[in-house]
């Protein structure tokens, strides 16, 4: 209501509405480099478009006269009432695109009243974001080569205060993506979204070995690295203000790049978690039943099925076609988030439709706060949720789960 009554009374927003529009004038705030990484999918970004299309695939089925005056979009997490069925999707590297990185993310998901995921890359410790996500977060993990450092950070998830943890299965390894590897740039290269590595004290001990190695064969930057930290330090004052002479960032980053994934994930390394941690576990990357089957019978407690957005297997399965097979297999016993591709409340409802419990929102957010930071953050998400609400009262729904969808099959010839 409040949304829509200040665009009738001619209060401009801070961001524009609809995702392109709002895609567009991120574009020109956000520089090439950065444009490009968040952007950006796996090889022919088949996937990415696939994402988008799969939801053009259903068609919402209004129903008239239901008297829907009041309608409930609330869910129950892990013991926890969400008054929103979305949270924000863990994005990396947001350093990128904005100099309070996920401080200004937390505070928009706290004033939008959502979840938010911190990703494991942040720009920032989880210690110094937790504050503001006033309404709720949890905490994103990539699988470390260093077990000890995975125990650090549950560790300092659950003393934080987080409200789940979510392991990421599908990034064992970075996809291939052309549109950085043409501008030679990765942002963890350029020291961007290791925050919560380097303020890490097992991490501290594994960079010191790796400064403290062999001498290495260029002792000094090369120009290229030097302008690199110089654009950093511009934009982060004082924080890399050593750089230039420390060896430690240096070694900082040789050591991200080298512990922050484990190829060789595998069910055996879930199905240590359940003693690792007494957060509740999410797995995220999940598209096939079976590996729903197999996740809740390694004592997972949700699912997150996503694809990354299209940024890892290029011709993989889009999210929403991957969602109804993923329901069934887990047959209501634990929840089931879906992410990848939701632009819209349009999208949102046609998810919840389809059995998702709740829908993580990506790309749309990373825009609203390369835009104008946190208010930026807040209004995507108030757009989305807004209309969310009205599709349902439009659609004679109370609850998502009361949207009437029909499957869209063009046949060959028709108009
Ligand atoms: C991501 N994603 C991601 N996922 C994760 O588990 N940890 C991370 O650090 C990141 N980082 C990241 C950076 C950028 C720039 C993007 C676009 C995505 C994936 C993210 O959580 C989510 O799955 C996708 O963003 C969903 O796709 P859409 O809706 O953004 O297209």
């Amino acid at each position: 209501d409040e949304v829509y009554r200040a665009g009738i009374t001619g209060r401009r927003p801070a961001v524009p509405t609809a995702f392109p529009a709002l895609e567009r004038r991120a574009r020109w705030v956000m520089s090439r480099r950065a444009h490009a990484y968040v952007a950006g999918g796996a090889g022919s970004e088949e996937t990415v478009r696939a994402n988008r299309a799969a939801f053009e695939r259903w068609r919402i089925v209004p129903r008239m006269l239901r008297g829907v005056g009041e309608r409930d979009t609330s869910v129950e997490l892990f013991g926890r009432r969400h008054e929103h069925p979305l949270l924000l999707a863990p994005i990396g590297a947001t350093d990128l695109v904005h100099r309070r990185a996920d401080l200004a993310v937390a505070e928009g998901a706290a004033h939008a009243g959502v979840s938010m995921i911190v990703s494991n890359q942040a720009g920032f410790p989880m210690e110094e974001i937790a504050p503001r996500a006033t309404a709720g977060w949890w905490s994103q993990l990539y699988w470390s080569t260093s077990d000890d450092l995975v125990d650090s950070f549950l560790q300092r998830a659950e003393a934080a205060g987080a409200g789940a943890v979510v392991v990421t299965l599908d990034t064992t390894t970075l996809g291939w993506r052309p549109r950085d590897l043409d501008l030679g740039h990765l942002p963890f290269a350029r020291g961007l979204g290791i925050a919560q590595y380097t303020s890490d004290p097992v991490f501290a001990r594994l960079a010191q070995e790796t400064a403290d190695g062999p001498r290495r064969a260029s002792p000094r930057p090369t120009p290229a690295a030097v302008r690199t930290l110089l654009e950093i330090s511009r934009h982060h004052p004082g924080r890399f203000a050593d750089n230039l002479r420390s060896p430690l960032p240096r070694a900082a980053v040789e050591t991200f790049l080298r512990v922050y994934s484990r190829p060789t994930l595998s069910w055996d390394d879930i199905a240590t978690l359940r003693s690792r941690t007494r957060l509740p576990v999410v797995l995220k990357g999940v598209l096939h039943p079976d590996d729903a089957r197999r996740a809740l019978d390694h004592g997972v407690d949700g699912v997150l099925v996503s694809n990354h957005g299209g940024r890892q297997v290029d011709g993989s399965v889009p999210t929403l076609d991957a969602l109804p097979g993923v329901v069934e297999a887990v047959d209501g016993r634990a929840p089931v988030l879906l992410d990848s591709g939701v632009r819209s409340g349009a999208d949102a409802a046609r998810a919840l439709a389809l059995g998702a419990t709740a829908v993580c929102l990506g790309r749309p957010w990373v825009y609203g706060l390369a835009i104008a930071g946190a208010a930026g953050v807040a209004q995507v998400v108030r757009d989305v949720l807004a209309e969310l609400d009205l599709t349902l009262a439009l659609a004679g729904a109370r609850t998502p789960a009361d949207v009437e969808l029909e499957p869209f099959a063009p046949s060959f010839g028709s108009a």
